[in-house]
């Protein structure tokens, strides 16, 4: 049975919002966004017509990893608020149709959970096995550590009960191992409680690695897959439409195993790596080629799994899917300096100081995003084009404070600057030229683009449920490509360089009385009699054209 033959299938057509409570906003003026603050601020999302909020951890942490290192999977950190006010977020953005769905960290621990502080404590601890210990690291298996700057191995000797522990991240996050009956109980007990408080499901952090059995004897879950099937059986008895959505950066075959067998019974949508770093590609190159065969060489997918796709995310760009070449060609192009680099593989910047700030490729970019076939998920502050902060040259620099005003700390916190949890962008892309304020009172502003696109995404179901065509025309600069789903079809057109270009295509099996209606503009085109066409697009120029008929009742 299909899991759209009994539940609603939101998430083909959802548009995510990923933000991070502690830089959203901070509503007490204690310096660090709360959750009272987001509470207040989900009128803004509504506004901008996300229907999913992703919120990154909120749980108790050290903060040695952003909030990626847990202390207690079932609580709030009390510098963003309480159970209450999670709960009131939640219900206040159900209550404006837009679901939540929460960071699952499960791979590992922090070293303070008091689990890794009893299973280090002794041998004979009730929580050792609920880590990976072995005596001496496996020779077959090198295992190389996430975190090359800071980590040279993934293992870590315990003095004290002399084995070494596994970490796949930072030696301070020791894995969980789910080979572990009572880890996988635990895990789900976890996930049960989440999603009694109104949740639609989980981000699912580090999914290959959660799976990964090394230094276990394998006899105890031949099947890592099994796991995770179980983890999507559990979530659908307890909700029905709940989501799996995982962080599973591994080649497109690889990836597809991640979404379980014939109807798709494990994750029910994958970030698409892939063809995020080919669109940098790309776009280094000013020739769509890249793109095209990343999407075209997507594996074929469950009918209701779904690919996500984003420009940027709180983490690296990571570009560690391409060439040593490619990955050279999109540093020079878009982070030459080493503090724009990290662990030899990504770039710690924004999009927009990548392109220069030219407004007219930003937007390009963004349609491109919108458009493509899959779900789309914005990092906050995207939408008005935050740019980074460079100084310590780490994935800090993208995670700054939202830039709501140009007031003081950018309206995100009325405490002493040195409070925040990072500074506030500076330059370019400070306050003063980037935030909400202004640009909601602006009608050419990126924001009300970007809201643009989402409400065209939001009314066009063949962008989320559809079968993507490529569509020839003879510049390589240009990406044209077709979305179908049903009796809906929308063409997007994409130029990547400068120079406006005209673009001749043919549109050989669509119905001689079909008009080509701009979506993004005012204007209409029409097919020749054969379905030849022709189509302006200036330098970084970007358009929707949908296939209507005469008597189409389609909004246009
Ligand atoms: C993936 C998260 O996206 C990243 O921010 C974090 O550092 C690692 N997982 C470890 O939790």
């Amino acid at each position: 049975m299909r899991i759209s033959d009994t539940a609603d299938v939101w998430w083909k057509t959802a548009v995510i919002y990923c933000l991070d409570v502690e830089t959203f906003i901070d509503w007490s003026g204690d310096g660090t966004g709360d959750l009272a603050g987001l509470a207040q601020r989900i009128d803004y999302l509504e506004e901008l017509g996300v229907t999913c909020i992703w919120l990154m951890p909120f749980y108790p942490t050290p903060d040695r990893d952003d909030g990626y290192d847990i202390t207690d999977f079932y609580g709030v950190d009390q510098r963003l608020g309480t159970h209450g006010d999670l709960v009131e977020a939640i219900r206040t953005a159900r209550d404006r149709g837009i679901r939540v769905i929460v960071d699952l960290v499960v791979n590992h621990t922090s070293d303070q959970h008091p689990w890794f502080v009893s299973a280090r404590s002794s041998k004979n601890s009730p929580h050792r096995d609920w880590y990976t210990w072995v005596d001496e690291p496996p020779k077959d298996v090198h295992l190389a550590p996430v975190f090359p700057d800071a980590e040279d191995s993934a293992w870590e000797y315990d003095k004290k009960t002399k084995q070494y522990y596994l970490h796949r991240f930072y030696k301070y996050q020791p894995d969980l191992n789910v080979t572990n009956p009572l880890v996988r109980d635990e895990i789900a007990k976890v996930m049960g409680f989440w999603l009694s408080l109104g949740i639609s499901g989980f981000r699912v952090d580090a999914v290959p690695f959660l799976l990964e059995t090394v230094g276990e004897p394998s006899i105890t879950l031949p099947d890592p897959h099994e796991y995770l099937r179980s983890l999507r059986a559990f979530l659908g008895r307890r909700t029905g439409d709940g989501i799996l959505l995982g962080e599973v950066n591994l080649p497109h075959d690889q990836q597809r195993l991640f979404f379980g067998q014939d109807d798709g019974d494990e994750l029910t949508m994958q970030f698409d790596f892939i063809a995020m770093q080919n669109l940098y590609l790309s776009m280094a190159r000013r020739d769509a080629g890249p793109l095209a065969a990343a999407l075209t060489a997507r594996p074929p997918i469950p009918p209701d799994a779904q690919w996500a796709t984003f420009v940027r995310n709180h983490d690296e760009l990571t570009l560690d899917k391409l060439t040593d070449d490619e990955r050279e060609e999109v540093f020079a192009a878009f982070g030459p300096d080493p503090k724009m680099q990290v662990y030899g593989r990504g770039l710690v910047r924004r999009l927009p100081p990548m392109l220069d700030g030219d407004p007219r490729r930003i937007r390009m970019a963004y349609s491109l995003l919108f458009s493509l076939p899959g779900t789309p998920v914005l990092f906050y502050g995207e939408e008005i084009g935050m740019g980074e902060n460079l100084v310590d040259g780490t994935r800090s620099a993208v995670r700054t404070p939202m830039q709501w005003t140009s007031g003081a700390n950018g309206g995100f916190s009325t405490a002493d600057p040195d409070d925040l949890p990072a500074p506030v962008v500076t330059g370019g892309f400070s306050p003063d030229h980037v935030n909400v304020a202004d640009q909601r009172n602006d009608p050419d502003s990126l924001l009300n683009f970007i809201r643009l696109l989402i409400a065209r995404y939001r009314a066009c179901p063949e962008l989320g449920w559809g079968r993507l065509e490529l569509i020839d025309q003879p510049h390589a600069q240009v990406l044209v490509h077709r979305m179908i789903w049903d009796d809906a079809s929308l063409i997007a057109l994409h130029n990547l360089a400068p120079d406006a270009v005209t673009v001749p295509f043919t549109l050989p099996d669509t119905d001689p009385e079909c008009e080509l209606t701009d979506l993004l503009q005012t204007g209409t085109t029409t097919p020749g009699k054969h379905g030849e066409t022709e189509v302006e697009l200036d330098g970084y120029g970007y358009r929707w054209l949908r296939i209507t008929r005469p008597g189409d009742r389609r909004l246009r």
